[in-house]
């Protein structure tokens, strides 16, 4: 039997958990399930991603501490996860003592074998907040295309890259304050070191996919830096052993939660299990990871080096998703279609969701997307259509005909036969991840089972004199065809399994056990296993999605990956009541007016703005970029009234001039333009 420990990407402590996680999620929960059902001994463990900035600056806007924060969040993933279906043996947090020791002992360990530099950098600093301000809490006025608020590494005006230090007029988006430069001491883990020996750990078989080892050929040619594993205080993580006031980036101790939550799980859950017989260097046993691409370079890369360097086994292999668009486009809050997992709770049975998935997933790293009509589609033709249809059109006859109980003998024994054979590559897909060709063979034997009973006409049968028999053959052999089939589609159908199981009154219902056919086997009452998707429940998700646009959180599963550039909410704009205060005086300075958009574009090259065409009553139209490509498409602004700055300076950018400046609300979150009541006019003034 093989020993095998699963675990998902660990999700940050400070949002909700969205369908773009549990595409990630699903995935190796079936997987899980399914190698169960093959008889292997599969531990699956997650936890809470619980420190970095991001998290303790989301504690603080709550006005509460890090560790009620990362307590009130956990409690809600646990509670979407179980609704899911997604069941962890253990699920824990990075915030643990044992996480403690277990990144402590590991740093120390690389250390000794001179994996740590410590040298100075220079980075800008806030004084009023008193921290290192990292690039995504910088605003300033761009070096290149002179654009006002941009982020401190890039500009999404002209595109150019550069440091926050070289932004002109920086300006900390913390407390406002200009920063200064500071210099202090860092903590590196020589990532060169292991150069030669991750190219080859890259490449050995299983490891990763390949696509994937060819994309980090390009950083292993461009050549590997040493990776800045320390944060200044205040932070909210682990202090780094023998440097006073220095922490561990997130990103130190968050996949070392792999081990230390595996670790609570033996001590809490199973005291049999022994932790060095899965992370001593020579483990035979197996260790998978289910990331997300996004987060490859941390897994492939710092996180098998740091297990080397301290002697540990690595993982056997990294199993790696794409990203997921929900109707062919990033999730969006103002379409409804950022939707989270307690939404989608609150409409829809979860197992719909992971079919659909599941019926898209293989094992290539490609982003899926969840298209809403072909999942009403998808999940009412195939599971609701033809899978419980089969046991519908059977089991009435045996509970109202028969007593119960299934025929004595089998009639059709080689169909039967077929399907149990089928199971060998149904069970070789799922482990190979290839779930969508799994569901694609056992639709086909849907159909084939569905055919078969199309055929043999049980309701036509039972109205003949003398077919009783017949009648409880078919229905008997349609019954064990249905049992095959649900037997297949367990892991990705827990909930309807069991009832299936409970129905037939089955004590097992792992793979090994459907080698058994039926016969004489008394059966419970059916009781109706799914209902059909109702597409008027998809639109209420989608509307109530809308309506949670004020949630906290954007987009965690990205937040800070690569220097934390994401680790902010997009903006942090001050509170009502904080912002500074001006009088009458400095208000009419700017004047506003209504405006009609004549025109509205996209711009070549500038994912985040819309060009405006607008009639301010003038008798030139204005011609203004508006950054809010994400929120609206052109021809929804198209005709609409909207207020404009109509005295702001013009601002020249990569794209042209813009001449004035649209109103709009917005939250960090979704921007929403600001639009008159109807029977305003062009160049109305707005006061
Ligand atoms: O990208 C993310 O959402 C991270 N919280 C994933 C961490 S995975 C592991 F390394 F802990
Ligand atoms: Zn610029």
């Amino acid at each position: 039997m093989r020993k095998i420990l699963v675990t998902n990407a660990l999700p940050y402590a400070n949002g909700p958990i969205h369908m773009g996680h549990l595409l990630g999620y699903i995935q190796a929960d079936i997987w899980v399930r399914a190698m169960r059902a093959m008889g292997h001994d599969v531990t699956y463990v997650c936890a809470d991603d619980a420190h970095g900035t991001a998290i303790m600056l989301r504690a603080e806007a709550n006005g509460i501490t890090p560790e009620a924060q990362i307590a009130n969040v956990q409690k809600e993933h646990i509670r979407d996860f179980d609704g899911f279906g997604v069941h962890f043996d253990h699920y824990d947090s990075t915030n643990s003592e044992e996480n403690k020791n277990r990144s402590s002992e590991i740093y120390i360990k690389n250390r000794e074998a001179d994996n740590i530099a410590v040298r100075p950098v220079k980075q800008l600093f806030d004084p009023e907040k008193g921290m290192f301000l990292s690039d995504r809490f910088i605003k300033g006025t761009c070096p290149k295309c002179k654009a006002e608020d941009q982020y401190g590494d890039s500009c999404e005006v002209c595109g150019a890259t550069y440091n926050a230090t070289e932004l002109l007029n920086p300006k900390s988006t913390l407390s406002g304050a200009a920063p200064v430069e500071k210099s202090s001491d860092h903590y590196f883990f020589k990532l060169p070191n292991f150069a030669e020996y991750l190219q080859k750990w890259t490449r050995d078989e299983g490891r990763l996919p390949v696509s994937i080892a060819n994309k980090l050929d390009e950083w292993f040619e461009a050549g590997l830096n040493d990776w800045d594993i320390s944060r200044d205080a205040p932070y909210f993580g682990f202090e780094i052993p023998d440097a006073p006031n220095k922490y561990f980036y997130v990103w130190v101790d968050a996949p070392i939660g792999y081990m230390s939550s595996f670790e609570n799980y033996i001590k809490t859950k199973r005291p049999e299990l022994n932790f060095e017989d899965y992370w001593k260097k020579d483990s035979k046993n197996e260790v998978y990871h289910f990331i997300g691409k996004d987060i490859v370079y941390f897994h492939a890369l710092f996180w098998p080096a740091m297990l080397e360097g301290a002697n540990y086994r690595t993982p056997s292999g990294l199993f790696v998703n794409g990203f997921l668009t929900v109707n062919g486009q990033k999730m969006s809050k103002s379409r409804g279609t950022f939707i989270k997992a307690e939404t989608y709770l609150e409409h829809l049975n979860p197992e719909y969701l992971r079919y659909y998935f599941a019926s898209k997933l293989s094992d290539k790293v490609e982003d899926s997307d969840l298209n809403l009509d072909d999942f009403v589609q998808k999940v009412n033709s195939d599971l609701v259509g033809k899978v419980v249809n089969i046991a519908s059109r059977c089991a009435k006859f045996i509970n109202t005909k028969f007593d119960n109980k299934l025929s004595a003998t089998c009639t059709e024994p080689e169909l039967v036969q077929s399907f149990i054979d089928a199971g060998a590559s149904i069970a070789s897909q799922y482990e190979a991840r290839e779930f969508s060709a799994a569901i694609r063979e056992i639709m086909a034997l849907a159909d084939r089972a569905n055919q078969y009973i199309d055929e043999k006409k049980p309701w036509a049968l039972a109205k003949q004199e003398g077919q009783e028999q017949q009648v409880h053959d078919v229905c008997s052999v349609g019954i064990n065809l249905f049992r095959q089939l649900a037997v297949y589609l367990a892991p990705v159908l827990p909930t309807l399994a069991k009832q299936v199981q409970d129905f037939l009154q089955l004590e097992s219902f792992d793979f090994a056990s459907r080698e058994t056919i039926l016969v004489s086997h008394e059966i419970a009452l059916f009781q109706p296993l799914m209902q059909r998707v109702d597409p008027k429940a998809v639109a209420a998700m989608v509307d109530a999605s809308k309506d949670s646009l004020a949630a906290p959180a954007a987009e965690p599963a990205k937040a800070e990956k690569k220097k934390e550039k994401k680790a902010a909410p997009a903006k942090v704009e001050p509170k009502v009541g904080e912002a500074e205060i001006i009088t009458i005086d400095d208000f009419v300075k700017v004047d506003l007016r209504v405006a009609e958009v004549l025109e509205a574009a996209h711009v070549e090259g500038s994912d985040k703005l819309l060009q405006l065409t607008l009639n301010v009553g003038e008798a030139e139209p204005r011609n203004v970029f508006s950054g809010i490509r994400e929120f609206y498409e052109p021809q929804d602004l198209k005709g609409k009234l909207v207020v404009m700055v109509a005295n702001l300076a013009p601002r020249k950018m990569r794209f042209g001039i813009s001449n004035g400046m649209v109103l709009a609300a917005g939250n960090g979150e979704g921007v929403w333009v600001i639009s008159p009541e109807s029977g305003a006019k062009p160049g109305d003034k707005v006061s």
